[in-house]
C-alpha cells in the first residue's frame, strides 16, 4: 500500500480567493463605477445642456426708401416688413409646409425647398403649402418698431406710427 501526501503549500503560492469574495469585490467595483459617474454627472449639471435663443421680440429699421408693397426682411429673422399708407406690417417667412425659409420676389414670396409661392400679404397661389403665412405683431414704441415673431395677429392688422 503506497500512501501519497500532498506537499505543503509553499509560502509563494497566492491563498485561493473563494468565488464569494469575488463576487462581492465585482459588486463593490460596479457601486463605485456607478457613483463615479453619477458624481461626473453631477458637476456637469450646472452647465446649461441647450444653447440660448435670440428673443422672439425685436427692433426694426426700416430703410427709408422701403418702397410701399416692398418686403424688408431685417437680417438673421425669419420676417418680412412692409410699410404703405395704412401702416406697417409682419409676415413670417417660415414656410406653412416643412418650415424653410422663404424668400422675396417680385409677386411676393417663394420658397426654394418645394416651390410654395405666396402673394404679399402671405396668402397660398400655389402648394403644397397648405395656409398662408401668419401675420406678426408690430409695435411702435419709442420711435422703434418692434416685432414679437411668436405673436400672431389676424392678417389685416397694421401700425400706424
Ligand atoms: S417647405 Fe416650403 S414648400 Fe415645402
Amino acid at each position: 500500500m503506497s500512501t501519497t501526501t500532498t506537499p505543503p503549500p509553499s509560502r509563494l503560492d497566492p491563498e485561493a480567493v473563494p468565488r464569494r469574495d469575488v463576487l462581492g469585490l465585482a459588486a463593490m467595483a460596479s457601486a463605485a463605477g456607478a457613483c463615479l459617474l453619477a458624481l461626473v454627472g453631477m458637476l456637469r449639471m450646472p452647465k446649461a445642456a441647450v444653447l440660448s435663443s435670440p428673443s422672439k421680440k425685436f427692433k426694426a429699421v426700416l430703410p427709408e426708401n422701403l418702397a410701399a408693397g416692398e418686403a424688408f426682411v431685417p437680417p438673421g429673422r425669419s420676417v418680412a416688413l412692409f410699410r404703405d399708407a395704412a401702416g406697417v406690417h409682419a409676415i413670417s417667412t417660415v414656410c406653412t409646409h416643412l418650415g424653410c425659409i422663404i424668400k422675396p420676389n417680385a409677386e411676393g414670396f417663394e420658397c426654394p425647398c418645394h416651390g410654395s409661392k405666396f402673394l404679399g400679404d402671405g396668402s397660398v397661389t400655389r402648394g403644397p403649402a397648405p395656409r398662408a403665412l401668419p401675420w406678426l405683431k408690430v409695435s411702435h414704441t419709442g420711435g422703434n418698431w418692434i416685432v414679437d415673431e411668436g405673436a400672431p395677429v389676424p392678417p389685416g392688422t397694421k401700425v400706424q406710427a
